[in-house]
């Protein structure tokens, strides 16, 4: 008879890997109310003497995110850098293609430089491969990252920045094999243009990790022949390959959308296996790691949006993928943050998309309000908190639960996490059945004597509770009902629940 409770070892020796922090990377486009009544709003109550909101800086702070990717996103296939910088009153205004929007430029790279040191985190750069190519994608980092005595360098320091940015991670473009791209590129051109772009910008910097383009997701008809076939050409040049993943309840079928994380975990497999077999072929010792530089729950503004861009466009900032999440769509985040979890051995960075306004944890009040918090924000935030450390791979054994489209799925899905700084361990569990709460046993095996110190859980009788400017329906709540006993932990996982329990030596407080 099939167990109607989950059992799990887990062995302090049983490593996948240490978490790289940049996994809790996140990720600002300029579209819609991203950047503009986002994070810079001149005037607004909350704006420092830079325009920049420091109620929402307060929140990217809380989140804890160590990278984020700027400034696309499609956006980035048809953008001039230049048009960016220098004098605001001297910046053209452009059509952007990808979003049919007017940019004002009115906020650019430099801008974005001293907002990310501001917020405590790194800048990850993306380069116009679409409408662009190897000189401007040079051009770009001789003025980021080059002490200067060269004219890009030197128009950086006119423009008020001595010292270079500095600037560490740089993606070769964005999502090159989709129609929808500005400039969309088949793999062979991509491979090509992206390889011949990585070899000089490492002679202006060898110092920088460089990101390929990997497929828009995992449905595209050319996946997975685009890795392998582009990593052909750009293996020797590049640090990363990316991967991009949304996922939606379109089908209003909530027990299938909370399987949807199986699929992130396939699709991560199938792109690992892509970058061994290239490497393989090369006879190379270089690994290729995964940048999972888009991930989210996206649907709920797609049709709205499709109209406002083809029947309003133009606009500056209007409000385009705002999402309003729902307690469901957190479950699926909270999971999809154990799935990258458990690939800590291969994806050491990754990018939620985004980061306010648009499909995004924080968002702002469209009217000169408060910044508030999403859904979405709180799985972010205790994964970003408790999941640094090293993953320990969770032998699991799950009752399943049937989905509509994926067949029989194991309920639970878990993984664990040991910070040897502070010596706890912190199990993270999803309960992905609506109708049972599961009881959990799990032998933490090389963590007797520990207790429960914290036991968290996000949990809702509504699965389409929302949070709003007005009032948060949904945030963790502390359960108070976990015991270890000896090297035994027990806890009951209350149907559709994402938990976080942390576990410290017994004599610790
Ligand atoms: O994050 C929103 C969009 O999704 C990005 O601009 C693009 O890269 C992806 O298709």
């Amino acid at each position: 008879m099939e167990k109607q409770h989950a059992v799990m070892t887990v062995d302090r020796d049983f490593v996948i890997a240490p978490v790289d922090k940049r996994i809790f990377g996140s990720f600002i486009e300029h579209l819609g109310r991203a950047v503009y009544d986002g994070i810079y709003c001149p005037g607004h109550p909350q704006a420092d003497e830079q325009g920049f909101r420091k109620d929402v800086l307060r929140l990217v702070r809380e989140l804890g995110v160590p990278v984020v990717r700027y400034p696309g996103g499609n956006f980035v296939s048809n953008f001039r850098w230049e048009d960016s910088v220098g004098p605001v009153d001297q910046r053209p205004a452009r059509l952007d293609l990808a979003w049919r929007t007017l940019e004002t430029n009115r906020f650019g790279l430099d801008e974005f430089v001293d907002w990310a040191r501001k917020a405590d985190t790194q800048v990850m750069m993306a380069v116009n491969l679409g409408t662009r190519g190897i000189a401007d994608a040079c051009n770009l980092l001789e003025y980021c990252n080059h002490p200067g005595g060269a004219l890009y360098s030197d128009m950086r320091i006119k423009n008020g920045h001595k010292d270079p940015h500095n600037i560490k991670y740089w993606c070769l473009g964005n999502e090159m094999d989709g129609p929808w791209q500005v400039g969309h590129k088949t793999m062979e051109e991509y491979g090509r243009l992206a390889a011949e772009t990585a070899m000089a910008m490492k002679q202006i910097d060898p110092s920088i990790q460089l990101v390929s383009c990997g497929s828009s997701n995992g449905k595209m008809p050319t996946f997975p022949q685009w890795e392998a076939t582009t990593l052909e050409h750009t293996y020797n040049f590049v640090d990363f390959i990316s991967l991009h993943q949304y996922y939606g309840n379109e089908k209003g079928d909530t027990q299938d959308f909370l399987a949807y994380s199986d699929d992130m975990d396939a699709f991560i497999r199938s792109v690992t296996a892509a970058c061994d077999f290239v490497q393989a072929k090369k006879r190379g010792t270089k690994q290729i790691n995964l940048s999972f530089d888009e991930w989210n729950v996206w649907y709920h503004s797609n049709q709205k949006d499709d109209e406002r861009m083809r029947d309003e466009p133009w606009k500056v900032a209007p409000p385009l993928l705002e999402d309003h999440y729902t307690f469901e769509d957190a479950l699926l985040v909270g999971e999809m943050l154990i799935t990258l979890l458990r690939h800590a051995d291969r994806v050491k960075m990754a990018c939620l998309a985004q980061l306010v306004n648009v499909i995004a944890p924080i968002m702002t009040d469209a009217n000169g309000g408060p910044a508030w918090r999403q859904t979405i924000y709180y799985p972010f935030l205790l994964a970003s908190r408790y999941g640094r450390g090293t993953a320990l791979q969770p032998l699991l054994r799950s009752p399943k639960v049937e989905t509509s489209g994926h067949g029989a799925v194991d309920a639970v899905v878990a993984v664990a996490v040991h910070d040897e700084t502070t010596d706890e361990l912190t199990v993270f569990a999803a309960n992905r059945d609506l109708q049972k709460d599961i009881p959990l046993e799990a032998t933490l095996r090389g963590f007797e004597g520990y207790r429960v110190k914290e036991f968290l859980s996000l949990e809702n009788e509504d699965l389409l509770a929302e949070n709003s400017a007005a009032g948060e329906k949904v945030r963790p709540i502390a359960r108070q009902d976990g015991v270890m006993d000896g090297a035994c932990l027990q806890a009951v996982l209350h149907k559709a629940s994402w938990n976080v329990i942390r576990l410290c030596p017994a004599d610790r407080a």
